[in-house]
């Protein structure tokens, strides 16, 4: 494409400013830590598009400093790179606190020679990783959050706890795409903005303002491969869904599953659906897949201020009260009516009834 000198959009910068003008007392510190992000993002989508060519594909080596990270799960090179990446760009600026990763078993300190800030950021560096050596779209998450007022008259180091906020606290929350184009779809708690990452000037472009998601849907996303461990209420949605136009939904359903929740949230921002990742009776030590602090609750924020729902499968994501930094939880999100008939179908009666019932518990006559 011929460099494109004159545009109406808005840059990233811009729209920030933009915004900021809204609220004149404002620092300019957030914004600055926007961009940091958005520069961060900017780095890992240059990494992640040479692939082997910048010999950043496969897995971490052990001899490098490890392989598995605090989730058990095995680290990719780029997931260290992108967690690094991260890091440098944002923590040198003085709005920060400090952050949490989905790489690092701790919160991270802000460095002595570097001011703290106000704000805390929680992030998964790169969601779908696991699908990265077969050329997926993966992504960046994060989520942005106040810290707590002593941490910040104190300038103290931060603990676990300064992060067990619920989702509704959130200042902040996106994520990037690394996709056939990049993205970055951004809320500051006034609706959600899409920018496409324009390769000429290497600036992100405001492309998809004011998003919204339709209400109804009828497009699903689940790992069928664990039908045998879900719950009653979610078998029943997705018997349902199955059955089309012949039961009781009466319209065909059509399903999709990319195992890289960056790209499934997207396509449902983009054009509704879906997902679920409910908690299940496969590993009862793990209740759910997706991690709350820096999957579920910023992904939850951007689908709320989009119109969508953002649920556990039976109350309303952002007002789970965190306990762990890398607690796992089910997460449903998407269209909003067919995420109210998933709670439903949780607080049914009949529902409520099976699963506490031990004829219906696993490996029950009443289980597939
Ligand atoms: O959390 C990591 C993740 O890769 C998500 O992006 C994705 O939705 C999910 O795991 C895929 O899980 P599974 O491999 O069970 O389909």
């Amino acid at each position: 494409m011929p460099m494109t000198l004159r545009s109406n959009r808005s840059t990233l910068t811009q729209f920030l400013i933009e915004e900021r003008r809204r609220f004149p007392s404002a620092s300019g510190d957030f914004n600055s830590l926007i961009l940091d992000v958005s520069l961060a993002c900017k780095g890992i989508a240059k990494a992640v598009a040479f692939g082997e060519l910048a010999g950043v594909m496969g897995n971490h080596a052990a001899d490098e400093g490890g392989s598995v990270n605090v989730q058990g799960e095995t680290q990719k090179k780029l997931d260290v790179l992108s967690n690094e990446v991260f890091m440098q760009r944002t923590e040198w600026s003085g709005s920060l606190a400090g952050m949490a990763s989905e790489e690092m078993d701790a919160p991270y300190q802000i460095p002595k020679q570097y001011p703290r800030g106000n704000y805390l950021i929680v992030f998964d560096p790169l969601d779908g990783s696991s699908n990265i050596d077969v050329n997926v779209s993966v992504g960046s998450i994060f989520s942005i959050l106040r810290a707590p007022q002593e941490v910040i008259d104190s300038g103290r180091d931060v603990l676990e706890a300064d992060f067990l906020q619920p989702g509704c606290k959130q200042v902040a929350a996106g994520y990037a795409l690394y996709g056939p184009t990049t993205m970055l779809v951004l809320t500051v708690g006034d609706g959600v903005n899409g920018f496409t990452l324009d390769p000429n000037i290497g600036e992100f472009m405001l492309t998809h303002p004011k998003l919204r998601i339709p209400e109804d849907t009828q497009e699903f996303a689940i790992n069928a491969s664990n039908a045998r461990f879900w719950e009653v209420p979610v078998k029943r949605y997705v018997d349902e869904c199955l059955a089309g136009k012949t039961g009781v939904r009466g319209k065909d359903f059509n399903m999709r599953w990319i195992a890289s929740m960056v790209a499934e949230a997207h396509r449902i921002l983009m054009r509704g659906g879906v997902f679920m990742y409910p908690r299940d009776t496969k590993d009862l030590s793990k209740p759910g897949r997706l991690r709350l602090l820096y999957e579920a609750n910023p992904m939850g924020m951007i689908m709320e201020q989009a119109g969508g729902r953002a649920s556990t499968g039976e109350m309303p994501m952002l007002q789970v009260k965190p306990t762990s930094l890398h607690q796992r939880i089910g997460f449903v999100f998407g269209s909003k009516n067919e995420v109210e008939r998933i709670e439903r179908y949780h607080h049914e009666p009949t529902a409520k009834a099976e699963l506490t019932n031990p004829l219906f518990a696993e490996r029950s006559l009443f289980r597939d």
